[in-house]
């Protein structure tokens, strides 16, 4: 049991105990950050879902608080599952949010409102009389029709929602609209739906700026404006977005035409992700994304451990200037955690050199690291019978210790001192007919020596997958950069300035606070450098939800 203990992370959101998952409900008000979250006040497994609620000045130090919202009604009696918030005109926050109203999980949209504008952390919600707002007609399936979006404002005056669902293998996120906030008519036409994708759960939808950098509120509309449609797919448990336009007379989302618009569209995070949520944050300008990582430990060790998930840090998402796809970042608050520094530059890695990172607290830190090299000419081939969409099963095939030409390189983080256990983080360049492939991995199948492992998902061994994604970059330059947050549990990688970001869960027994190392390690032909390498221990926040 003492190595249980030291699987809590220490400068993400976890609270003390019990199960957690989507955030909700996120938002800026008055000075303060909200975060609301799906809670089981009662143990270490789904269940007894309430809202959670913690309040921040910095994303960084949180303070817990009641829940916010918890089964009382007919209308929520059996959960109150994932929503949104929204901050309507006069300053006045509203949050909307699914009610279960029986024992076979039919779903209603509810809202809730501050009993108290004044109190200064929106402790106590009130849940009026006229809910449920919004009930499934006919045409939709009761028991998927949930997690409402933040709305947004029409010109034509009336506010709009989106709530996901499915007509039968149809993923559909469902639009309604109105006048007041409180009287909500259905549109003929779904937002936005696509063939094949089964449920929509958590769909978001917002504007980013084209070449710009700061965040948009989810009304604003214009000419620079492009839109972000993400779900969450319920089957498969993770996320995919397309970049579009917004008909605002069909009132209808239209992904560009080159966007891949299901299965194999582009992902927020290649790995252990999902039920993400954004929000616009007036206070700094920008537009925050906040994921949940479920663990993928047993479900027997979660109830050993006496909880399960956490929140990854909120990230700022812009649109990448190629307007082709998103690049995430951890919010710079987070640079406040930073503590004792070690750097490194002009270090060559040769085939099979590894340079330990000394100096930090491995287990708990953030490292930055750029490498270079002085040439392509070293890149494989990539076989065209691969599958493009599969980068899981190629990181899974050609792993960190397999020789390559320009890669494997990259970093081994939360390893044993004898690598018995390790989790590396590293870039392989392949040389594809049309470009230049960029993989990137992040691979736990080595991660513990803990008995039992699986790279399924089904709760009974732990789960270790070779999460892998490409990364979309021009190699011009001939440097890649990759940025890890390792907290004792979580590995959350941003390759290339957060073109391709990849989260892992993993539970070594060795590697464990002050035995766990870092390494930069090179297993390709060709000689790599280490032009700049910059970690840092990281500390934890004074205050976090205890
Ligand atoms: C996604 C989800 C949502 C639902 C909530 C229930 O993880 O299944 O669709 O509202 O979790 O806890």
């Amino acid at each position: 049991n003492h190595v249980y203990h030291l699987h809590r992370t220490r400068y993400h959101f976890q609270p003390r105990k019990n199960w957690i998952n989507d955030p909700n409900g996120p938002m800026y008000y008055n000075g303060i950050y909200h975060l609301f979250y799906q809670y089981n006040p009662k143990g270490a497994v789904w269940g007894n879902i309430v809202w959670a609620h913690s309040v921040s000045k910095d994303l960084v130090n949180w303070k817990k608080l009641e829940h916010a919202i918890y089964p009382s009604k007919p209308f929520d009696q059996y959960g109150c599952w994932s929503g949104s918030a929204t901050v309507l005109p006069g300053n006045k926050p509203v949050i909307l949010y699914t009610g279960i109203v029986d024992d076979k999980q039919t779903q209603v949209q509810n809202y809730a409102v501050p009993a108290n504008l004044s109190d200064p952390y929106l402790r106590l919600w009130i849940k009026p009389d006229n809910n449920p707002l919004i009930v499934a007609d006919n045409w939709v399936n009761k028991t998927a029709f949930r997690d409402p979006t933040t709305a947004w404002f029409g010109k034509d005056g009336k506010w709009r929602v989106t709530i996901g669902g499915r007509r039968k293998h149809r993923g559909m996120a469902f639009l309604y609209r109105s006048k007041d906030f409180m009287r909500w008519t259905k549109a003929k036409h779904p937002l936005h739906s696509a063939a094949g994708t089964g449920n929509w759960e958590c769909p978001d939808f917002f504007p980013v700026q084209v070449n710009g950098k700061n965040g948009l509120d989810t009304s604003v509309t214009g000419r620079n404006v492009k839109y972000v449609f993400k779900v969450s797919l319920d089957v498969t448990r993770y996320e995919y977005y397309t970049i579009g336009t917004y008909d605002i007379k069909k009132d209808k989302y239209i992904p560009e035409k080159d966007m891949i618009d299901g299965w194999n569209g582009l992902r927020y995070d290649y790995g252990n992700f999902y039920a993400s949520k954004s929000f616009f944050d007036p206070g700094k300008n920008r537009r925050i994304l906040w994921g949940w990582a479920n663990e993928s430990d047993t479900t027997d060790n979660d109830v050993k451990k006496g909880w399960a998930g956490i929140q990854l840090i909120p990230r700022t998402v812009v649109l990448d200037p190629s307007g082709k796809q998103l690049l995430q970042w951890p919010v710079e608050e987070l640079e406040t955690l930073r503590g004792k520094k070690v750097e490194l530059s002009n270090q060559n890695l040769n085939k099979g050199e590894k340079i330990e990172i000394k100096g930090i607290t491995a287990a708990q830190s953030d490292v930055d690291v750029t490498f270079s090299f002085n040439s392509l000419d070293k890149a494989e081939t990539f076989d065209p019978s691969w599958d493009r969409y599969d980068a899981q099963k190629l990181c899974s095939q050609k792993g960190s210790t397999v020789e390559g030409g320009l890669g494997p390189f990259g970093l081994l983080t939360l390893a044993s001192e004898n690598l018995e256990e390790y989790t590396p983080v590293f870039f392989r360049v392949f040389k594809a007919q049309d470009k230049h492939l960029v993989l990137m991995c992040s691979d736990a199948s080595r991660s513990t020596l803990m008995n039992g492992n699986s790279s399924m998902k089904d709760g009974k061994d732990a789960y270790r997958p070779s999460f892998a994604g490409f990364v979309n970059v021009d190699l011009n330059d001939k440097k890649l950069s990759l940025r890890s947050l390792i907290d004792h549990s979580v590995v959350e990688s941003f390759g290339a300035g957060g073109r391709t970001c990849i989260t892992s869960r993993v539970y070594p027994i060795l590697a464990v606070c002050d035995k766990a190392h870092l390494y930069a390690f090179n297993n390709g032909t060709e000689t790599v450098k280490i032009d700049t390498l910059k970690a840092w221990s990281m500390n934890r926040p004074k205050e976090m939800n205890h």
